[in-house]
């Protein structure tokens, strides 16, 4: 899509450094020890107790120095007050040209299936696309309705089972229609047969839209590869979908419609599927900065499932996207992150660099992310997704696991203990005065975490007098002044 903005970075004279290469300077963590673009596009997290200083100390310096360095980006919203806060950090940066607010309120509307349709390579590519951002929302319903996933066999069975419910859908859809729908998928799937009788039945055969679709897919035109899968397609409805048991078949299908509906009424639809899409991930590579104005707390599960697909089809614009063409860092900054983290999120920081997309999640803690996504089971999601962000500032921290994360990241470090009854002089000078000590004193090596958590839980949280907050930073690979690993900063905050 061509973009319809005028876009005030693009008129701004560039400095004579490239300030998007990725070596270049993007803010400096104290005197002297830059954090470089290509270090943001490696991915952070900020961890921090409520109260500690995250939003307004490092979350706001990171936001700040990537506006100025002429970003595009996506900043997602979760409470109510961000959309003001985030038009503030553009306003300060100068950037306000470049602004767009994704809202009801607003003109900008989006339409994630054309996007996808426009981009994939071929129909194949487009069925598995739309069927990972399905399950990705889908992922979000999970949640919520049980109140956290057990990561068990029988829910990865119905996960398989509602991924292939939605890839075989899309594909008869893909093949039989120009425009896909949502509710259309939604009426192919309940007018599925249900017994393997109906589906030689005259009267099913008439009225289901499954059916019809099925028929016109097969007459389509298509490719090798395509006329393979689409066979597999025949047998699923026709044969598979038919056999389950009804308890089975209402378990998968629930699992997939919860997510079609949502998609197929109010804010959601209209903001997702517009017949006249007018915004694009490619925006941000010309410099637009969009803010996602849902904030969680206000529109609960919609602002979850439109912020999702958003930060999720921004993730695969990015992942296709040349920077030999345009080679601009883009940004996605969400703050309380773990109301809008889903699987797929760990897929793409693996390979972000590559595509400069600077990725920012700020969260409370390790046990909120994993509570959030989903209860116990969760915790190797997390630590994947953890484990591609390579740098992670910690606020003022409390949260046992959190601490003990930090502590196990920065590592072990020698220190040499006294030992030994210390009270008798003599005895521990008289290796020293070359005689030998009958005492029992001296020195013993042991390995300690290097940082304890007293110096987590004593960081500084802001507010007055002084306004500033503290951080342990610490990026993946680097050492900092004395070869440590972590290094304590302070930001001022923005008020
Ligand atoms: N406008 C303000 N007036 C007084 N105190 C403030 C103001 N803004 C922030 N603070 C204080 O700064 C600290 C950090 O706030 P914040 O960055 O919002 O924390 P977090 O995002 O980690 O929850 C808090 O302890 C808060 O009390
Ligand atoms: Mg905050």
């Amino acid at each position: 899509m061509k973009s319809l903005f005028h876009l005030g970075a693009k008129k701004r004279r560039q400095p004579a450094y490239d300030p998007w290469d990725l070596s270049a300077p993007l803010l400096e963590w104290a005197d002297d020890v830059p954090w470089r673009v290509g270090s943001a596009a490696m991915g952070t997290m900020i961890f921090g107790s409520t109260g500690s200083g995250k939003s307004t100390g490092s979350l706001a310096a990171i936001c700040n120095a990537q506006l100025r360095a002429g970003f595009g980006g996506l900043f997602l919203t979760t409470k109510l007050e961000d959309r003001d806060t985030y038009i503030k950090y553009v306003r300060d940066a100068g950037r306000m040209d470049d602004l767009l607010i994704f809202s009801p309120d607003n003109w900008l509307r989006y339409n994630f299936i054309a996007e996808e349709r426009a981009q994939s390579k071929d129909g194949i590519a487009l069925v598995e696309n739309l069927t990972a951002l399905l399950m990705a929302v889908t992922e979000l319903g999970e949640r919520s309705g049980s109140g956290g996933s057990s990561g068990g066999d029988s829910e990865r069975f119905f996960r398989l089972e509602a991924t292939r419910l939605a890839r075989n859908g899309l594909l008869a859809l893909v093949l039989s229609r120009d425009v896909i729908t949502i509710p259309d998928l939604h009426k192919l799937i309940t007018s599925a047969a249900v017994s393997l009788e109906q589906v030689t039945s005259e009267s099913w055969q008439q009225g289901s839209f499954c059916f019809a679709c099925l028929r016109a897919a097969d007459d389509a035109p298509k490719s090798e590869s395509m006329r393979a899968d689409f066979d597999l397609a025949l047998t699923y409805f026709l044969n598979e979908w038919p056999a389950l048991s009804a308890r089975t078949r209402s378990v998968v299908q629930s699992t997939l419609t919860s997510s079609t509906d949502l998609l197929s009424r109010g804010a959601a639809r209209d903001m997702l599927s517009s017949p006249t899409s007018n915004i694009s991930p490619t925006d941000c590579y010309e410099g637009a900065i969009i803010i996602a104005d849902f904030p969680v707390l206000l529109y609960h599960d919609i602002g979850q499932l439109i912020q999702v697909i958003l930060k999720f089809a921004w993730q695969r614009a990015h992942a296709r996207r040349d920077i030999s063409v345009n080679h601009r860092p883009t940004f996605i900054v969400a703050d309380e992150a773990q109301m809008l983290l889903v699987d797929a999120d760990q897929q793409f920081q693996a390979i972000s660099r590559s595509t400069r997309t600077a990725v920012v999640y700020a969260t409370q803690s390790i046990s909120g992310m994993i509570d959030a996504m989903g209860g116990t089971g969760a915790e190797p999601k997390v630590h994947a997704l953890l484990g591609n962000l390579q740098t992670r500032i910690c606020h003022q921290q409390s949260d046992i696991r959190t601490v003990q994360y930090m502590q196990e990241l920065i590592g072990h470090s020698r220190q040499l203990m006294m030992t030994g009854n210390q009270s008798h002089e003599a005895d521990w000078l008289a290796p020293l005065m070359g005689q030998t000590s009958g005492g029992s004193a001296g020195f013993s090596e042991t390995f300690e975490h290097e940082i304890h958590a007293a110096d987590l839980h004593s960081l500084a949280k802001g507010g007055p007098p002084h306004w500033m907050t503290e951080a342990l930073v610490y990026e993946g690979g680097r050492r900092f002044l004395g070869g440590k690993r972590w290094l304590r900063a302070g930001f001022p905050q923005r008020r």
